[in-house]
């Protein structure tokens, strides 16, 4: 409910901004011209994502934590400014980027030419592709193909529904029904509890939900998809120097590595 308001203020919040810009086109786009020079006056800087997604974000309490959150502060840290991290639904995340609410994103997200119309992306930072959860024991679904004419349930806006909704038919599936929910773990639990088929989602968080249900769901078929995670910003924004500068550094220094192990060599969801 709290997120459907949300989504509600984020919708009515793009549609004012869009109206400003078509009446002058001239006060809001100075906002991104120097975003960096804002953040640091500001000493904050804002960041959206979707909390329901581990190892990448999560909620740990309140604090939402996870390999994104770090490389959320590495940002912060090198600019010497707060960061403050707002948990939204997954496919709000670029609309309030456009709307002005956040400076960035890093929620796990997969670099796509239709998402590069409304936002800029980083330099990537992760690999990943898409998989088939399925409960276990499920000897229905062994390769893609087997989830023709099946349920299949996915988190809505990702790259898992694109491929399963299959609109542009380059995939070569047609599941029987697309099942959007909120969060992975909604739909981890429907599939446990044997509402649908099978799961489809990116590989890392995959192996979370498996560790956190041991025995009951299980990975099957080869990869779906070959995908890039990247942070977002909004369009023009001069952030995305300063934050592929810190990936840069991340990923040289062997940082990006000890962030990622952090949160997937043990158990410590
Ligand atoms: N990589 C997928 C995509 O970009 C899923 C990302 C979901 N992220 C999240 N924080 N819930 O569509």
């Amino acid at each position: 409910m709290k997120k459907k308001i949300m989504a509600l203020i984020l919708a009515a919040g793009m549609a004012l901004s869009m109206a400003a810009c078509g009446s002058s086109g001239s006060s809001s786009s100075a906002k991104s011209d120097d975003a960096v020079a804002a953040i640091k006056k500001a000493g904050k800087i804002t960041m959206v994502t979707n909390a329901e997604f581990p190892p990448f974000e999560y909620k740990d309490g309140n604090k939402v934590t996870g390999i994104d959150a770090d490389i959320a502060q590495a940002v912060a840290d090198d600019l010497g400014v707060k960061l403050e991290i707002t948990d939204i639904a997954f496919d709000s995340c670029i609309p309030a980027l456009k709307s002005g609410k956040a400076d960035f994103c890093l929620a796990g997200m997969t670099v796509t030419d239709d998402r590069k119309k409304n936002a800029d992306f980083s330099d990537p930072y992760f690999d990943a592709s898409q998989v088939i959860l399925v409960k276990s024991g499920n000897t229905d679904i062994s390769k893609p193909s087997d989830l023709d004419g099946k349920v299949v349930g996915v988190q809505q806006g990702t790259t898992g529904d694109t491929y399963c909704t299959n609109e542009d038919g380059k995939n070569d599936i047609s599941v029987k029904e697309v099942k959007r929910y909120q969060k992975h773990v909604d739909a981890v639990s429907d599939l446990i509890a044997g509402r649908i088929d099978a799961v489809v989602l990116d590989d890392y968080p995959a192996e979370q939900f498996i560790e956190q249900n041991k025995g009951k769901i299980e990975k099957v078929g080869e990869n779906l998809t070959t995908e890039e995670y990247a942070a977002v910003v909004p369009k023009g924004s001069n952030l995305v120097d300063e934050i592929n500068k810190v990936v840069k550094n991340l990923k040289d220094s062997g940082k990006m590595n000890e962030i990622v192990d952090k949160y997937t060599s043990d158990s410590n969801q």
